[in-house]
């Protein structure tokens, strides 16, 4: 779905400059018009997303419209070109209740970015005003996990975060196989510097040095990678992480994170704070036995509510059937995602997660149908109920779990 602009100026030359600069697959240009009624007809006409109008020194008749628009059309979001940004121009243009104001663009990209983001913020505040709600706006932590090298953690982890940011959501990926972790190359990514460089060299971290240290995948997810070697991993310990995890999580709408098959403090870490736990899981014994001790471990440290079970590899001729998983480890299924080796490990090779590369295939669907669970879910857990219980004692010290992968 394309963002639908009108643009909105007296001069023709002005609005072929305008076009020039909206150059985003996701954007297109509808129409335009010199302002005053026709202005108005086109919006009626049309409604489009986004009315971008140049705003002139003391432009009344653009104030006027603009006033009008914000108004009587909510869903018709307006941004203001102004020739000159200063102070009175800002202050003429809220007191009409237009907050989006900025200079003529002269890059195309932040052109695209900026209309994006307005749209976004626009789309969800009025959403937010207007439906009855029960999707939590507090962002959500999923921390994919599972009990085995191998059952496809990291393959759920990257294609939800890639297709919950096609649905407009601002996304943050992170790495916690801090040993192994293979994230980027899932995605095809270089990164500069991970995560064991990001605690290394930022002691008190804020959103922006965060990010400088993420990859932005061409999907639009945020990527903190995990150590280049493994011997970086004890650099970072489980409380950077927590610090971490609870700044970034304020930024973003999701934060995946995809972990390792240990229990390890720091796996332990993701999971407290989660507010859901896909726990990934199959149809073979030694899978199913290891997802049992897992599953009643998660039980002991009261996590066991945040838990949806997400069947991987579901094969409907197996010997062993999705109820014999509900029974053995003790949970309903919540998802359940299907086989498909070649377009997995094709995907995998070329760094394309299957979401892109092979949108309509059965497991892109089954992806999508994730994805859509947890955009129309309701609260799923209430976040403080698991992060004030006094579990973590028992938790520095995992008795005989560590070993347990
Ligand atoms: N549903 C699936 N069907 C077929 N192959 C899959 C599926 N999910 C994962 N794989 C393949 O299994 C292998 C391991 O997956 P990966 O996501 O790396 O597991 P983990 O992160 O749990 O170690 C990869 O080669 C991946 O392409
Ligand atoms: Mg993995």
């Amino acid at each position: 779905m394309k963002i639908r602009v009108v643009l909105v100026s007296k001069l023709e030359s002005t609005l072929n400059a305008m076009r020039r600069v909206i150059q985003d697959d996701e954007i297109t240009v509808i129409g335009d018009s010199p302002g005053g009624v026709q202005a108005l007809d086109k919006i009626e006409n049309t409604s489009p997303d986004i009315v971008i109008m140049t705003l002139g020194a003391a432009d009344l008749d653009v104030l006027n419209l603009a006033e009008r628009i914000i108004l009587h059309k909510p869903r018709t979001f307006v941004i203001l070109l102004a020739e000159n940004l200063n102070v009175e121009t800002v202050q003429s243009a809220m007191k009409v209740g237009a907050h989006n104001v900025i200079e003529f663009p002269t890059s195309p990209k932040s052109f695209a970015e900026y209309i994006k983001s307005v749209y976004n913020n626009e789309t969800t505040r009025i959403n937010s005003l207007t439906e009855n709600q029960t999707i939590t706006w507090m962002s959500r932590v999923i921390t994919v996990f599972g009990s085995k090298g191998g059952i496809g953690k990291t393959t759920i982890a990257t294609n939800l975060a890639v297709k919950l940011a096609e649905n407009r959501k601002k996304v943050a990926l992170i790495d916690l196989d801090l040993q192994f972790g293979d994230v980027h190359t899932f995605l095809d990514i270089e990164p500069k510097d991970t995560i064991s460089e990001l605690v290394q060299e930022v002691y008190t971290p804020n959103i922006d040095s965060v990010r400088s240290y993420m990859v932005v995948h061409p999907s639009g997810v945020h990527v903190l990678c995990a150590p280049k070697s493994p011997e970086y991993a004890e650099v970072v310990s489980p409380e950077k992480i927590q610090s971490l995890l609870s700044l970034i999580r304020t930024y973003y709408d999701y934060v995946i994170i995809d972990t390792a098959s240990t229990f390890s403090d720091i796996t332990v870490t993701a999971i407290e704070s989660a507010s859901i736990i896909l726990f990934v899981t199959g149809l073979d014994v030694s899978i199913l036995k290891n997802s049992k001790l897992s599953f009643s471990l998660l039980e002991s440290l009261q996590q066991k509510d945040k838990v949806r079970i997400l069947v991987n590899r579901a094969v409907e001729t197996n010997s062993i059937t999705i109820n014999d998983v509900q029974k053995i480890i003790g949970c309903p299924i919540w998802a359940k995602i299907p086989s498909d080796y070649k377009i997995a490990v094709s995907a995998l090779n070329r760094g394309v997660p299957f979401v892109i590369g092979a949108p309509h295939s059965k497991l892109s669907q089954s992806i999508s149908e994730v994805a859509n669970l947890l955009l129309t879910g309701s609260v799923d857990y209430d976040i403080q109920k698991s992060q004030t219980k006094e579990k973590r004692g028992f938790l520095r010290n995992p008795p005989a779990f560590k070993k347990n992968a």
